[in-house]
């Protein structure tokens, strides 16, 4: 890909280079060399991959008028997926998705494992946290009309994600099997089943059958794994 020219954005009065007094070239002094040792690698890697060009292109162009905060929603949006996606690997490290033991490997995640209360923890806040910011990101397209032409597709895309996060946010609730993830399951999977037309059918195909049972566990857990 072709990358956009910009020119150079100007460097703060305190970076400008600044001519070395006779002493400094002389004698570097350690603090200088270790500089001129990270502007050598810096510089050996970038002439080898141009990366600093799409760095500029990315942090450097210019913000269209009237772009505020509000428009960052997106990009917390996928920062809270990518961090979801992360500690989840290694949520699933331990985990294990059958109804006897997943009580037993949660327990052991958050008491035993090294930093699993915290990882944990990241996850249950990130998976809140990432609710919260989908539906105000959903909110900011919807009351500021960036659904209109052309991007009609950036809404019908987002139909999906945010489904597919309300999935993600339904079956992971149960997998801790707690009493309060059991019986939340039951309640969310029952308000689904109360739904018009689809609503039976929608309840059985979450339950993985016509009972809530020791299969529906498993069947949610794989269905995230998919
Ligand atoms: C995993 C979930 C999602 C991620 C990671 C995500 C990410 C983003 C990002 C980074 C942008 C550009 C910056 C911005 O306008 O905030 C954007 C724009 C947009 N998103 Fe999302 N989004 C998600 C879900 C949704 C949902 C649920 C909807 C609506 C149903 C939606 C509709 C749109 C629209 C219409 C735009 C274009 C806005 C404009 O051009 O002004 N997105 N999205």
């Amino acid at each position: 890909m072709r990358l956009p020219k910009l020119p150079l954005p100007p460097l703060p009065s305190a970076l400008q280079p600044q001519p070395k007094r006779p002493t400094e070239t002389m004698h570097p002094g350690p603090l200088e060399q270790a500089r001129e040792a990270g502007i050598s690698a810096v510089d050996w890697v970038d002439e080898r991959t141009s990366l600093s060009g799409g760095l500029r292109w990315l942090l450097f162009r210019k913000v269209p008028r009237g772009t505020n905060w509000f428009y960052t929603l997106g990009s917390a949006t996928l920062f809270a997926f990518l961090s979801q996606a992360v500690t989840g690997v290694f949520l699933a490290m331990y985990y294990d998705p059958s109804p006897t033991r997943a009580y037993e490997s949660t327990r052991y995640l958050t008491n035993e494992v090294f930093l699993g209360q915290f990882v944990r923890g990241m996850h249950k806040w990130g998976a809140t946290m990432m609710m919260v910011l989908i539906f105000l990101h959903m909110g900011r397209t919807f009351f500021f009309g960036a659904y209109k032409y052309p991007r009609e597709l950036n809404w019908v895309i987002g139909v999906v994600l945010v489904v597919l996060t309300m999935m993600m946010g339904l079956t992971g609730y149960l997998l801790p099997f707690d009493q309060r993830s059991y019986w939340a399951t039951i309640v969310a999977v029952n308000i689904n089943g109360t739904g018009p037309i689809v609503g039976p059918f929608l309840g059985d195909f979450l339950r993985g059958g016509a009972e809530f049972n020791a299969t529906s566990a498993a069947f949610l857990f794989s269905g995230r794994s998919r």
